[in-house]
């Protein structure tokens, strides 16, 4: 039987105030301090994505309160309760959910994870026109309940869906921010680290550009221990194949389709990728991150608006600046091929 709640919204047993009567107001107390600041973070989609970002979220204690958002209510609900049963193994986050967008009011962050799933075999840039009329549907009511959110996207086709959201939401573009390729730099890190039996925090490693097919591997930012690996190995004439490099580069590329048609979905790495981008931003870190910003004006892409992933450093405002990183000829010229091939698809949209 459920029990009944009193005026204040706590349980009462056979009409007793049980938190009144378990303990005694203090002494000469004023207002609360107005310093206190109360975190909150919206997540829009439950799917696979938004529940693995939601849980590591939740790991982190990182947000005061989590707003969850999805078109099902049931699935919705089921996933809030499932959640809420966990309180007694986390810090303490207060999780709500609902289907209308009032739920997120006033949101320091809002993550957006809601779309069609990817079919196995199915390019990132088909996904495409099935996604923009769901945004329609969810950028303007995040905008009106959280004017001064920051938002990540992380629904595919990343890229398009950041522009998409930006357009939609007014917002000025350091406060629109893709997943972008903080994820493919990640598997990127984790395949370099397996072939030199290293750990992968101790790689760094960027792959920019688009999220997918076209993305680019920055060879020359590649460092071990502090140690620049590809000037090393010249220096000290030790040859490497250039197939390796262009086979890692092809698996980070492959890695997604293979987990797709293995288990149906990708979940646990965007999970920490994104809930990493999330500490970054709220915690003010000031890190470098490989994530999808307004890239016109950058290794001269000029043509229009265009979000591609470059190196940005990310805190409480979202992006503060962008690492104006040495690229090659060719690199240059395959960034702006992304460039091209993204705003030909724009121009179809016709936001
Ligand atoms: N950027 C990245 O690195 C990355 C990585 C993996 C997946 N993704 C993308 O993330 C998205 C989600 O993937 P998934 O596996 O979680 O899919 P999923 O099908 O499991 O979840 C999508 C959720 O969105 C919800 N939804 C649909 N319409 C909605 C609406 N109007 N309002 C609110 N919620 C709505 C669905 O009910 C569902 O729960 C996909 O677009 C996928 O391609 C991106």
């Amino acid at each position: 039987m459920a029990m009944p709640k009193n005026e204040s919204g706590t349980t009462s047993l056979s009409g007793l105030d049980i938190a009144g009567a378990f303990f005694a107001p203090i002494q000469e107390a004023g207002p609360p301090s107005p310093t206190k600041r109360h975190i909150k973070i919206s997540i829009i989609g439950t799917g696979n994505v938004g529940m693995a970002i939601t849980q590591t979220l939740l790991t982190q204690d990182l947000a005061d309160e989590l707003a969850l958002v999805d078109a099902l209510p049931d699935k919705l609900r089921g996933e809030m309760l499932d959640l809420q049963h966990a309180a007694a193994f986390l810090p303490r986050t207060k999780i709500v959910a609902s289907t209308d967008y009032s739920v997120t009011a006033a949101s320091d962050l809002c993550i957006v994870t809601a779309g069609a799933r990817q079919i196995p075999g199915e390019s990132r840039l088909n996904l495409l026109e099935r996604n923009v009329s769901l945004f329609k549907k969810i950028i303007p009511p995040l905008v009106k309940y959280s004017p001064d959110a920051i938002l990540i996207i992380v629904s595919n086709p990343v890229d398009v869906l950041t522009y998409i959201a930006w357009k939609l939401s007014g917002f000025p573009s350091n406060r629109v921010i893709g997943s972008g390729t903080n994820l493919d730099s990640s598997r990127f890190r984790f395949l370099i680290a397996d072939h030199l039996d290293v750990n992968a925090q101790d790689v760094q490693a960027y792959i920019i550009g688009e999220h997918g097919d076209s993305s680019v591997a920055l060879w020359s930012s590649i460092s071990v221990g502090g140690v620049p690996i590809l000037s090393f190995l010249e220096k000290r004439q030790i040859s490497y194949e250039k197939e390796t490099l262009v086979k890692i580069h092809k698996e980070v590329i492959n890695c997604a389709y293979e987990v797709i048609k293995l288990k149906g979905y990708t979940s646990w790495a965007v999970g920490y990728s994104v809930a990493n981008l999330a500490w970054s931003i709220l915690r003010d870190q000031r890190r470098i991150h490989p994530v999808s910003v307004l890239a016109k004006g950058f290794h001269n892409i000029e043509d229009g608006e265009v979000f591609l992933s470059l190196p940005a450093q990310l805190g409480r405002g979202g992006v503060i600046r962008v690492i104006n990183v040495p690229i090659t000829d060719e690199e240059a010229d395959h960034l702006r091929g992304s460039a091209k091939t993204i705003l030909e698809l724009q121009e179809h949209l016709g936001l």
